[in-house]
């Protein structure tokens, strides 16, 4: 199977997004294709490294890689230190200007290697292979790279796209189960915001997204990718309507804090689509019955719908006063008005009161 790729458009031009089972095995193709002559630097984490030898192994084509620089896996490795680390490995073997790196991992990799690649020598080409359905699916769009600082996630970094993406849907058989259902709750969220019909496909799909049918995973992954980045490239357009993709994490955010990371993030994603979507019932802006089929189709994936345990209220609506996407006006959340449809509201968020949100909260149990 050979899909034309989809193209990520960009401020400064666009790069292809290739899906399709077993692409790994091919990535010394893709390397020449992208990034012709280029000495190569690869970076991953340690849970990867050992995988990507076995998906490598009895690979099609040959792979040179002039250095393979390995940080030790968890959100713990996303952060200047190691970004110093990596680009001084880089300096001391004398990568120039003439050198690439291959990101091979999941979002940490994807935006640790990525801003090394934007900051070193002022900037080197990268090519990304996600190998987490969130990193195939959120991460690989947006050209967004970044490490993380005591004062936030996320708060030091650049733009920076790939020149291309490979996501290899093979890849996601060896991904722990809680790592795979917290990135369908991405997935969830497209369907939500932007298509009626990827949702409904999401539904009739369960069982073989469930099983991790290659095919299966390439659609939805491809689905995906085409609704974030038509959502990202209206934004240039239509001012704020990225705004939309932050369905569900203005809660979600909230209750991730809240419960010190306790809940994984798609989980508190999930948490959050239902309260917003209950909220946007509450507030007569969607049909009764949205949040009702959003959380039905979330617990078909195995997400939570209710709070596993209960979390200080205070804490969760003092921390979500603190997102960043907070208006000085009070808090402003994008919220659905039916399923694959969103308020346009003013700049795609709609305001709400803090005893809305109690209320929504609440029915969190
Ligand atoms: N740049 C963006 O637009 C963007 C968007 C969303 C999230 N992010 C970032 O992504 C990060 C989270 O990414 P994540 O959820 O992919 O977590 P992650 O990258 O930490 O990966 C989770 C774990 O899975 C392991 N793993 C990865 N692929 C595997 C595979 N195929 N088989 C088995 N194990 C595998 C990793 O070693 C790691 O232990 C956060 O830092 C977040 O800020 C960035
Ligand atoms: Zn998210």
């Amino acid at each position: 199977m050979s899909a034309a790729p989809l193209e990520v458009r960009h401020a400064l031009g666009s790069y292809p997004v290739y899906v399709e089972p077993g692409l790994v095995g091919r990535l010394g193709a893709l390397a020449a294709r992208h990034l012709p002559g280029r000495r190569l630097a690869l970076i991953t984490d340690t849970g990867v490294a050992p995988r990507f030898r076995e998906w490598r192994s009895g690979a099609a084509d040959a792979l040179e890689l002039a250095a393979e620089l390995v940080v030790p896996a968890g959100e713990g490795s996303k952060t200047r230190a190691t970004w110093a680390r990596l680009s001084d490995a880089l300096l001391e073997r004398g990568f120039g200007r003439d050198s690439a790196v291959i990101a091979v991992g999941g979002g940490m990799v994807g935006d640790l290697a990525g801003f090394v690649a934007a900051t070193y020598l002022r900037g080197i080409p990268y090519l990304q292979v996600p190998t987490t359905l969130l990193a195939m699916l959120d991460a690989s769009v947006g050209g967004k790279t970044a490490v993380d600082t005591p004062h936030g996630k996320n708060l030091i970094g650049a733009f920076h796209p790939p020149v291309a993406v490979a996501a290899d849907p093979r890849a996601l058989l060896t991904l722990p189960d809680r790592e795979f259902r917290s990135g369908l709750a991405e997935a969830v969220k497209h369907g939500l915001v932007a298509s009626r019909e990827y949702f409904a496909w999401l539904a009739g799909s369960a069982d073989a997204i469930l099983a991790r049918d290659e095919a299966t995973l390439a659609e939805l992954v491809r689905e995906s990718v085409r609704i974030k980045a038509a959502v990202v490239a209206e934004d240039e357009r239509e001012a704020g309507r990225r705004a939309i993709l932050n369905a569900g994490h203005t809660v979600g955010h909230a209750l991730e804090h809240a419960s010190r990371y306790g809940l994984a993030h798609g989980e508190a994603v999930a948490l959050g689509l239902v309260a917003e979507c209950r909220l946007a019932e509450a507030l007569g802006l969607a049909r009764e019955g949205v949040a009702r089929e959003v959380a039905r189709l979330l617990e078909r994936f195995g997400l939570p719908t209710r709070l596993p345990a209960p979390l200080p209220r205070e804490e969760v609506l003092a921390a979500m006063a603190h997102d960043k996407k907070r208006r000085a006006a009070g808090l402003r959340l994008a919220l659905p008005t039916g399923l694959g449809a969103m308020a346009p509201g003013e700049g795609w968020t709609v305001a709400a009161s803090e005893a809305d949100l109690v209320r929504a909260l609440d029915s969190l149990g």
